[in-house]
């Protein structure tokens, strides 16, 4: 791989439980998240960092010890944001030190990565403050390199999916007010939506990306549970400012194990969302 490329894998909403077997939707989430790990260990053993990208734990705080365990011996930084299911101070306090930073932004070759927390106590819709507003028209107006990434939990853009629309970025018109003032932004990466997604705005990517235990059944108007496995995204940052990017899902034999051979769900999805 070119020296010039900047790498990063992104591991989302793990939904951890503080009991190791706790299961979301019929996935043990830790086994999820180890077996996640281990699809994507060659890719992470290249990267720059990992971008885990909020609900981090399922509304427990004991969850984090495990986040920390499965993330510490990975040698490479690990940039995180806390999403609506975390406890955001619980989650900053049980991170602190080395390999991991939350919040901020941190600068690979010529890209500049801007963590967001977008979390709104107590409730599943989010927005960002005016502080985390201001910071990310701090970070895009003293990045020393000329391209830039934003990672953020909730999508701020539509999902065409009722329900999933109803707790999307609040204020995404303010969040792309700064955007729009600093075209060195190229990307936009999410969680949240646990399912794939891409579009484009104004020349700049904005991707989705799937769950690493159960997904969400894209364009669904009521919540719907996907038959999909768990997934994963890379992202391959160049210097001109290219975004190359393909998410990755477990293979039916490793998620069968997960499961124990019980199917989550049995009804075919379409997949035309995969990227
Ligand atoms: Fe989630």
């Amino acid at each position: 791989m070119s020296q010039s490329l900047v790498t990063l894998v992104q591991l989302t909403d793990p939904h951890l439980f503080a009991d190791p077997a706790g299961r979301l939707r019929g996935v043990p989430t830790l086994a999820a998240l180890q077996a996640t790990l281990a699809a994507a260990s060659a890719q992470i053993q290249t990267c720059q960092a990992v971008l885990a990208t909020g609900d981090l734990v399922q509304d427990e705080i004991g969850g984090y010890a495990h986040f920390r365990q499965a993330f510490s011996g990975l040698g490479k930084p690990v940039l995180c944001i806390p999403g609506n299911h975390d406890d955001a101070p619980a989650l900053a306090q049980a991170l602190q030190g080395a390999p991991f930073q939350v919040g901020g932004h941190a600068d690979f070759l010529g890209w500049r990565v801007v963590l967001l927390d977008s979390s709104v106590a107590r409730q599943a819709q989010g927005a960002l403050s005016p502080a985390q507003l201001a910071a990310l028209d701090a970070a895009l107006a003293t990045a020393p390199g000329e391209h830039a990434l934003i990672a953020l939990h909730h999508h701020p853009v539509t999902m065409a999916s009722e329900w999933l629309d109803t707790v999307g970025l609040a204020n995404a018109e303010a969040f792309f007010e700064v955007i729009d003032r600093h075209p060195k932004v190229r990307g936009i990466v999410f969680g949240h939506v646990h399912q794939a997604f891409e579009t484009t705005r104004q020349g700049v990517r904005i991707l989705g990306t799937p769950s690493t235990c159960a997904q969400f059944l894209p364009r669904a108007r009521d919540f719907e549970v996907d038959v999909l496995p768990p997934g994963y995204r890379v992202l391959t940052l160049s210097p001109t400012g290219q975004i190359d990017s393909q998410v990755a899902w477990l293979s039916e034999a490793q998620r069968h194990q997960l499961t124990g051979g019980v199917s989550v769900r049995t009804a075919t999805s379409q997949n035309s969302l995969r990227t």
